[in-house]
C-alpha cells in the first residue's frame, strides 16, 4: 500500500491535460488526489475548469507578485501549504523560480508535445512545433513526459508516445492527434510514477505507508 499522493498543477492555457489528469484521479484510475491549481493567467479557460471540478486555484503572475523572487516565494508557499508531493506542469508558459524548483528537486515534471530531445527548447511551443515537425518531413510525432530541471526542456525524460505524421497533415491537425497522446500519456506516466514502475530519486521511501 502506497498513500495517496498530492497533485499540484500549473498551468497557463486552456486546460485539457489538467482535465484529463483530474478526471483520472476522480474516477479512480489515478491513486492520487489533485490539490491545488497555480495559474499565472487570470483569463485562462483552466481557471473556468478548476472551479467547474473543485479544484482550489490560485492565480499567481508577474500581476499579483511583480518581484520574480516574491513570485518564485509565493508558488512555492502554495505548492506547500497544500502538501504538493508532486508537480505536475501541463502547458505552463513560464519559467519556475529557483526556489521552487529546488523544493521540488526530482518532483517536478512537464509534458512537451513532440518526441524530445528534438523540436524542444526556445520558441517551440503551440503550433510552432508543429510547423518544424512538417517542415522537418518527419513521418512521426508524439509527445514527451520529463522531469523539469532548470530549463524547461531539459531534464530526464521519463516516457513517450508516438503518433503519426500524415500525408497532406497541417499543424492544426498533427497539433490535435498529438493532444489526445498526451492525455493519454500524463495519466499513464503518472499512474507508472504513482505505483514505482517510474522511478524518481528517493520516491519509494517517500510513498512507504506510514508505520503505526
Ligand atoms: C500541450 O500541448 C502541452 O504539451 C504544452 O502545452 C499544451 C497545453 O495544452 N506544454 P492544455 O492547456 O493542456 O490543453
Amino acid at each position: 500500500m502506497r498513500k495517496i499522493l498530492r497533485l499540484g498543477f500549473l498551468a497557463s492555457g486552456r486546460g485539457s491535460n489538467v482535465r484529463a489528469i483530474v478526471e483520472a484521479c476522480r474516477d479512480g484510475r489515478l491513486p492520487a488526489t489533485p490539490v491545488v491549481l497555480i495559474c499565472n493567467n487570470a483569463q485562462a479557460g483552466v481557471l473556468t475548469l478548476a472551479r467547474s471540478t473543485e479544484l482550489p486555484a490560485r492565480h499567481l503572475s508577474g500581476t499579483t507578485h511583480p518581484d520574480p523572487a516574491a513570485l518564485d516565494q509565493a508558488i512555492c508557499a502554495t505548492l506547500q501549504e497544500y502538501a504538493v508531493d508532486l508537480v505536475v506542469l501541463a502547458g505552463y508558459m513560464k519559467k519556475l523560480g529557483p526556489a521552487t524548483l529546488q523544493a521540488y528537486h526530482h518532483r517536478i515534471i512537464n509534458i512537451h508535445p513532440a518526441l524530445r530531445p528534438r523540436f524542444g527548447g526556445q520558441g517551440m511551443y503551440g503550433l510552432a512545433v508543429h510547423e518544424a515537425v512538417l517542415r522537418a518531413g518527419e513521418r512521426e510525432s508524439g509527445a514527451t513526459v520529463h522531469l523539469v530541471e532548470g530549463d524547461y526542456d531539459r531534464g530526464r525524460v521519463l516516457a513517450q508516445r508516438r503518433v503519426p505524421v500524415l500525408a497532406g497533415d497541417t499543424a492544426q491537425g498533427l497539433a490535435a492527434r498529438v493532444l489526445e497522446a498526451e492525455h493519454v500519456l500524463y495519466v499513464e506516466t503518472l499512474r507508472r510514477i504513482l505505483t514505482g514502475e517510474i522511478a524518481l530519486p528517493g520516491w519509494d521511501r517517500e510513498t512507504q505507508p506510514q508505520q503505526p
